[in-house]
């Protein structure tokens, strides 16, 4: 019977960083209202010519997991990659890790859950590594948002919140039973699947079809949020989900060390904080200096926990996260 592990973590953040302050200067918002609804406070943006994208900044938090978990990349069985914002409209990004990396002819693999994509593929690379098809899974979470973002006013209730970063984790597996991803729990919901989207283009809306009907207004191919819609969902689904993983264990909330909730908005963290009574020291937030990563913000947010010395071995680990899709999930993990 084989169980998994995480044995590598890592993340990487753009270099730049823009401030709510500098936001103002291009559009209509200000750094009191980003802070008191979201958190935030800062973000990165990827600079025109400083070489990242979602791949290359995929690439450089692998390296570090891989180092960590002592393994090289010909140890490596499959590439998941989960991204909202590709560097193209397809192939996915995976195959570009394995082509950056100088893998082997090893699967990549290619995951659209947005918010949830991290859970999504961990819980994948869980399955793969439990049913004994592999041994060593790398998982990447990686976005480039500020690349297609609506930087006017137009754009605000949107373009503030999001941030460029990736995070990745190597799964591995483990005979060591009670011990490492204890399990994992996913869902969806497409009735609201434009309730926080990018339409376009698309075969919905192809590009010629934008350009005649949209020459000024309702362009499709920014995202799109019915922020407080999206909000009052999360924080039913987040509270769902983690106490499903907690019943399937008979684990109850007393039991959680440390809870890293995909950093959608502060608000919606310390809002689960508060159902489930924990203190500020077992929940790690990290939106103040990021915004939302989406697919990135859990694995760049445990990089950071574990760095910190807030994870230590046998800790109850629980991630989890609600987005676009709707989906959402979330991971039970024994350190
Ligand atoms: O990670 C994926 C999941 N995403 C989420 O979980 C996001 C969930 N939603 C949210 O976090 C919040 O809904 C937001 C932070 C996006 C927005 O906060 P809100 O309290 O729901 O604000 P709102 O959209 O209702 O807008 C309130 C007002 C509006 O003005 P009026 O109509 O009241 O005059 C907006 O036009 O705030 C205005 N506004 C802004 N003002 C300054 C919207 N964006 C901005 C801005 N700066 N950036």
């Amino acid at each position: 019977m084989y169980t998994s592990k995480i044995s590598g973590l890592g993340s990487y953040v753009p270099e730049n960083v823009v401030t709510n302050d500098d936001l103002s200067k291009i559009m209509d918002t200000n750094d009191a209202w980003i802070q008191e609804r979201t958190g935030i406070k800062e973000r990165r943006h990827i600079k025109k010519g400083d070489g990242n994208s979602t791949s290359v900044m995929g690439v450089k938090a692998a390296k570090i997991a891989l180092e960590r978990a002592g393994l090289t990349t010909d140890d490596i069985d499959l590439i998941i990659f989960a991204t909202l914002s590709p560097d193209m409209y397809f192939p996915g990004g995976g195959v570009r890790v394995q082509h950056m990396m100088n893998m082997k002819t090893i699967p990549a693999l290619d995951v659209r859950n947005q918010c949830s994509g991290f859970i999504y593929a961990l819980s994948v690379a869980d399955q793969f590594i439990k049913t004994g098809m592999y041994k060593n899974v790398l998982v990447i979470g990686s976005e480039n948002h500020s690349g297609g973002l609506d930087m006017t006013t137009r754009g605000r209730g949107v373009s503030v919140i999001f941030g460029d970063g990736a995070g990745a984790a190597v799964v591995t597996r483990s005979e060591e039973e009670g011990r490492g991803i204890l399990s994992t729990h996913l869902h969806s919901e497409g009735a609201h699947a434009k309730e926080l989207s990018l339409e376009g283009p698309s075969t919905e809306h192809w590009v010629p079809e934008i350009i005649e009907e949209n020459p000024q207004e309702n362009i499709p191919y920014y995202p799109y949020m019915n922020g407080q819609f999206v909000f009052k969902n999360a924080v039913v689904r987040f509270s769902e989900v983690i106490n499903e993983g907690l019943q399937a264990n008979h684990l109850t909330a007393r039991d959680i060390d440390m809870l890293i909730p995909h950093q959608a908005n502060l608000r919606i963290s310390q809002f689960v904080q508060k159902q489930f009574k924990l203190s500020d020291d077992q929940v790690y937030n990290n939106i103040q200096k990021y915004g939302n990563t989406t697919a990135a913000s859990i694995p760049i947010a445990l990089t950071e926990a574990w760095e910190k010395g807030k994870i230590k071995e046998g800790d109850l680990v629980v991630l989890a996260a609600f987005g676009s899709g709707f989906t959402w999930g979330s991971a039970i993990i024994r350190w």
